[in-house]
């Protein structure tokens, strides 16, 4: 029993072409125009497949095949991307469980358990700044209340986007996932790495999730003409943010755990003229490790450097944690589970740790979690240049097919090819 890859292929050509930025890859923000798209596209493709469909009050949508009584094993990812992102970001996990979900039903294999196909809204966190907010929601981190002070990059409120874009936002209460609705959760995802293309393997099975906190710097100083203000007359949020920028880099290279990591990607300037001293700077500090220490070392030395760099030019600072995620190890029964399958097909893998952050985490108290990682064409992602063979695709959405089935079968053998 195989996946069928021109199918696959075929709904990533359609999805793919759903994307603001046709020329520079791929930009398909939640509750946009082209994720509406998308979501069209594979609602068809489960109503073909007769799955019992729901949609829930942030944007996820659940799809069932099988007893709708029992607890599910859970499979999909997100089709958000970033901005300028690659094609097989999340895509790739949310295709791979709807041609599974294909051959069960083609198969008519007789489950145990329903299958259930997952696309959480808002992973990358590109439309309101936190990520895995999707699954966040799910799994009851947020009230109704914080939905509404929650803003994007345009001011507008994640509760009235969700509204405008048909949800049932005042029913996320109501959605949250119940204790025993999912039994076992598997993401397939690619590694947004180097590690298996550099090892030569063909899988990742992941044991351990990086954590991650994600911090608003806000930094205040006096506004005025470039041309006419002296130089030791300035309180200027730029020069600040520029060391503050460096001693984080400095921080997470030199002083930190060797997997602890730290970013600044974005950062926006008021008024953002050339010929004026700026007022206002903002910028948006992710740190991440799999050690906690490791991102509470950094989070202090963010802290300390703002209270310092902040005296030091007269200015006045804020900084507010906007998104966190726990370090998570997965379920050793499904790594186990999943290990068991790759050598039963004589796939090359390895056991391996996640730097990037996804929905899987969420779910881990609530079940058993596992990834499965194929490899990222030299360790690119986040940017056009992301690349996954079909070959390496059909490897991955295999090896997924015959762990559900490893999880899910009536029959003690299936003659699994
Ligand atoms: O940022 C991440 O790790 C994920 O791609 N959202
Ligand atoms: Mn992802
Ligand atoms: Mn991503």
């Amino acid at each position: 029993m195989q996946v069928n890859i021109d199918r696959v292929s075929k709904d990533f050509e359609i999805i793919v072409s759903y994307t603001k930025t046709p020329e520079k890859g791929c930009t398909r923000f939640s509750y946009s125009a082209e994720d509406k798209k998308a979501r069209e596209y594979l609602l068809r493709q489960m109503e073909q497949l007769g799955l019992s469909i729901k949609v829930d009050a942030i944007g996820n949508i659940r799809a069932k095949y099988g007893d709708m009584e029992k607890p599910s094993i859970m499979i999909g990812s997100h089709i958000d991307t970033v901005k300028n992102g690659g094609k097989y970001d999340g895509l790739t996990g949310v295709l791979a469980g709807l041609e599974v979900i294909r051959v069960l039903k083609e198969e008519n294999v007789q489950l145990s358990h329903p299958v259930e196909l997952i696309i959480f809204a808002e992973e990358e966190g590109s439309n309101f700044g936190i990520t895995l907010l999707g699954s966040k929601v799910l799994t009851g981190k947020y009230e109704l209340e914080d939905l509404k002070l929650i803003k994007n990059g345009d001011g507008k409120a994640l509760y009235d986007v969700a509204k405008g874009f048909g949800l049932e936002i005042e029913n996320i209460k109501r959605d949250v996932l119940k204790k025993n609705e999912v039994d076992t959760m598997i993401e397939l995802h690619i590694e947004q790495g180097a590690v298996l293309e550099s090892k030569n393997k063909s899988i990742g099975i992941v044991q351990a999730i990086a954590g991650m906190k994600t911090f608003k710097v806000s930094l205040n100083g006096i506004s005025n003409h470039a041309g006419t203000t002296p130089m030791y007359l300035r309180s200027d949020p730029m020069v600040g943010a520029s060391h503050i920028i460096s001693h984080i880099q400095k921080a997470a290279n030199e002083m930190a755990l060797p997997t602890t990591v730290a970013t600044v990607g974005k950062i926006d300037c008021r008024p953002n003229m050339g010929n004026v001293i700026p007022g206002n700077v903002e910028f948006l500090v992710d740190i991440r490790d799999v050690e906690p220490q490791g991102i509470n070392f950094i989070a202090n030395e963010l802290r300390n450097k703002v209270e310092e760099i902040s005296s030091k030019y007269s200015l006045s600072s804020e900084i507010k944690l906007i998104g966190e995620s726990e370090v998570v190890k997965l379920s050793p029964k499904i790594i186990d589970t999943i290990e068991q399958a790759a050598i039963e097909h004589g796939y090359s893998y390895m056991r391996m740790n996640s730097g990037a952050v996804h929905d899987a985490v969420m779910l881990t108290e609530l079940a058993d979690v596992g990834m499965i990682f194929i490899p990222s064409a030299g360790g690119k992602s986040h940017c056009p240049e992301e690349y996954t063979s079909m070959e390496e695709i059909k490897l991955g959405c295999d090896l997924l097919l015959n762990v559900v089935l490893s999880l899910v079968c009536k029959e003690d053998k299936l003659n699994i090819v």
